[in-house]
């Protein structure tokens, strides 16, 4: 076994930069804590200065009237460092005003908001992203929320949001970017720039990764349950983005709600100092969740807000969101010896840099005309773009997409016009009349006379059961477009389902339109994959919209048309129903596994024999093992053919570097782009390895009947993991690897390390 030091990232994911290789054991936090270094103005500031800087305090006043005598003494007095929520400029202006004119300090405050996935103009949900595979375009969205951001003044986002989400009952997987380490650590890296731009540039937003670490993993999928993750599962999966995001700058970071292995995350040392300071070195800001630090106290971890401050402090906490135990307790726990004032500096220090970072000390003040930055035709053809690139054809029986020129569509569903739940979650300052729904594209495509329409439900979970007017109206069409889904609050934060097929009576309004005879197009609109293993027969074309944000309209529409092509794929796995979750595609090895081929209905057997068919394998005797779609699926309205799998060479040292390529080819009549994506499984070692880890992809573009090779290299960063004593080592032994279309499928090869 050959063990590395940690490995030093720099330009992004890929090259990256090893340290010497290191026979000895070096367990990953024995690492020194990046140098605490004390801004020059700290010096200058009295107690309750610096521990004003700590806090963030929640204020919505909407007008300059709304400012409170007492809100105006805390700023003077300076015992307020940011503010999340003041989402108006005068306002803000109004605030930074005395902060830099009646304060003593002079420090700018800072204005934070939740901006997720767009401020006005809306893209799609963190997910939707994700399943474009296409960190550029995400880097311009999340360029663009800064840019319409700070003309509001806000200059500090909670965004990316990174938490790996393997159970879909989860309600925040809306706004992740899925199941994926290496699809989220690129995603969360585009995140990051395209937020923070240029240092100093006045459209420069601080991003925040969060929540550290482990939010994604709540036992059950139920928002804020407890958390267990073993060190090397927490060191393979769930830390990766949050390095990656630290390597690409990140300002801050947003600790979890969670406690993690019996530990709240805002109260952990463990993870803030150990993982994130000493072995990741970062140095910027740890922001706790909303009311975090005091709910160390319900965690039943701190008896009271004191110990509450002491143990978050201690830990590594450096600005308290909302919940004030800092500013009631520091001055007696610094008094009593608790806490340590060097420590308090170097918080102060780092609040400061970022500030100074945002430029702030040069420019505190917001100017300009926001509406000149806000919905401009650019912003709305990227989120158009991005809409149109996160839809994913899941199905398309018999090439019933894209719809035939001339015929009438009848649209229906809850979700064809419902201009605020195309949305999705997260979306403070969107207004819906900014949202262009199906129904509004379709109108403008097609003629009157060919396009019928019926909301058909008054919501996505309401139980109608009456359908006949709307099936009179479906038979009238040659095509039906249903637009279902999940309206946006049945995901986002508390918003878990246990449940998650399609919501209210939709199952049933799909199977009534499919008894009319006529081709059935589903588009769904959900903050997750929806189980639907009792309806999707009836379903002729999938498409998974997500919510699509403000442009999810024309973007379905032209898809539908065939005005454009799908180019989507999922960043999480499909599964059939909801008794499969938690399901990911890199699973550990079973020492029974299922295998394909000797999983037959239940339904067909008597339960014996099924059984014995079977055998005793890892899978549900009910649904087998099998998702319903796999981890990077997605169809096109062409074909790419994947051949000749070519491996540069067939042993390789630790130190080489393997070439792995294939040649893809368009074999359709139609362009098509295709996430080419690489897979390798490790097929003997010390800790049982996941039976296929994604280690990179290429989207390539390819016209009809044109082939391309595509090339990637592997190394030993990509074969390596952290073993159980927790070393970065590559075992030599025997390796698979796979040029492929989705986690399931692929051209496989085999190489040796020696
Ligand atoms: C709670 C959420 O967990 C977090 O993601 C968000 O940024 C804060 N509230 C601030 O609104």
């Amino acid at each position: 076994m050959l063990r590395f030091s940690h490995p030093l990232r720099r330009d992004g994911l890929r090259g990256l930069i090893f340290l010497a290789i290191t026979a000895a054991s070096s367990t990953v936090w024995a690492q020194t804590s990046p140098a605490a270094k004390v801004d020059p103005l700290v010096d200058s500031l009295t107690l309750r200065q610096k521990i004003g800087q700590l806090q963030q305090s929640n204020a919505e006043p909407k007008t300059i009237a709304d400012i409170s005598d007492e809100l105006r003494a805390a700023i003077r007095e300076g015992r307020v460092g940011s503010f999340l929520n003041v989402p108006n400029p005068e306002v803000a202006n109004e605030l930074q005003r005395i902060a830099m004119t009646e304060s003593e300090a002079k420090i700018p405050l800072v204005f934070a908001r939740d901006v997720i996935h767009g401020y006005r103009t809306i893209f799609p949900t963190p997910l939707g992203q994700a399943a474009t595979w296409n960190p550029e375009l995400v880097e311009k969205g999340a360029r663009v929320a800064a840019v319409e951001a700070s003309s509001m003044g806000i200059r500090w986002t909670f965004a990316p949001m990174i938490d790996i989400s393997r159970d879909s009952r989860w309600g925040r997987i809306t706004e992740s970017f899925g199941e994926d380490p290496y699809l989220t650590s690129v995603l969360a890296v585009a995140s990051v720039r395209g937020y923070q731009g240029k240092e100093g540039d006045p459209t420069s937003i601080a991003a925040t990764a969060k929540h550290f670490v482990g939010y994604g993993a709540a036992e059950g999928g139920r928002d804020y349950n407890v958390t267990y993750i073993p060190e090397p599962l927490l060191h393979n999966v769930y830390l990766p983005p949050f390095k990656a995001a630290v390597d690409a700058g990140v300002m801050s970071i947003m600790t979890a709600f969670n406690d993690l292995n019996g530990v709240p995350a805002s109260g952990n040392d463990y993870i803030i100092d150990r993982v994130l300071r000493r072995e990741f070195g970062y140095n910027g800001v740890i922001v706790s969740d909303w009311d975090s630090v005091l709910e160390l106290i319900p965690h039943g971890f701190a008896e009271d807000k004191k110990q509450a401050a002491r143990i978050a402090f201690n830990a590594g906490m450096d600005v308290e969101m909302v919940s004030t135990t800092f500013q009631e307790n520091l001055f007696s726990l610094l008094d009593g010896g608790k806490v340590s004032e060097s420590e308090l500096n170097a918080k102060v220090s780092r609040i400061i840099d970022m500030k100074r970072k945002l430029g702030l000390f040069e420019q505190p003040y917001v100017s300009g005309d926001p509406e000149k930055a806000i919905l401009t035709d650019e912003h709305k053809a990227l989120a158009e773009q991005a809409a149109l690139e996160s839809l994913v054809l899941l199905k398309n029986d018999k090439q019933v997409l894209p719809l035939a020129r001339g015929k009438t569509v009848a649209l229906i569903g809850p979700l064809a016009h419902a201009a605020h739940d195309q949305l999705g979650s997260w979306v403070l300052d969107a207004k819906k009349q900014d949202s262009v729904t199906v129904l509004d594209a379709f109108r403008k495509i097609l003629p009157e006379s060919k396009l019928l329409y019926s909301q058909a439900m008054y919501s996505s979970r309401s139980r109608e059961t009456d359908f006949s007017q709307v099936l009179e109206l479906a038979r009238k069409a040659d095509v039906i477009v249903f637009v279902g889904g999940e309206e946006a609050v049945l995901s986002g934060e508390a918003h878990s389902r246990a449940d998650t097929r399609l919501p209210g009576t939709q199952e049933l309004l799909v199977r009534e339109l499919k008894k009319t005879g006529k081709p059935l197009v589903a588009v769904l609109m959900a903050g997750r994959p929806l189980a639907l293993n009792d309806v999707i027969s009836e379903m002729d074309a999938l498409v998974m919209a997500w919510h699509p944000g403000s442009m999810g309209g024309p973007a379905i529409a032209r898809l539908l048309m065939g005005d454009a092509e799908p180019v989507g794929r999922l960043p999480v796995t499909w599964p059939k129903v909801t008794g499969q979750l938690p399901l990911y595609y890199n699973r550990p090895s079973s020492g029974r596994p299922a295998e394909e081929g000797n999983f037959t209905q239940m339904d067909d057997f008597p339960l014996e024999a099924f059984q014995h068919s079977t055998g005793h394998k890892n899978h549900y005797i009910d649904i087998g093992f099998k998702p319903q779609f796999p981890f990077g699926f997605g169809l096109s309205y062409s074909n790419a053919v994947y051949s000749d799998l070519k491996l540069s060479k067939k042993t390789i040292g630790v130190n080489d570097t393997l070439e792995v390529s294939a040649k893809i080819r368009n074999s359709g009549k139609r362009p098509v782009t295709e996430t080419v994506q690489l897979y390798i499984r490790d097929l003997v070692a010390s800790s049982v390895r996941p039976v296929r880890e994604l280690k990179n992809f290429q989207r390539v573009t390819l016209k009809p009947g044109e082939a391309k090779v595509v090339k990637f290299k592997l190394t030993k960063d990509d074969l390596a993991f952290y073993n159980q004593q927790l070393n970065w080592v590559v075992e030599p032994g025997e390796f698979h690897v796979w040029i492929a279309p989705n986690a399931e499928e692929g051209l496989q090869g085999q190489f040796t390390v020696r």
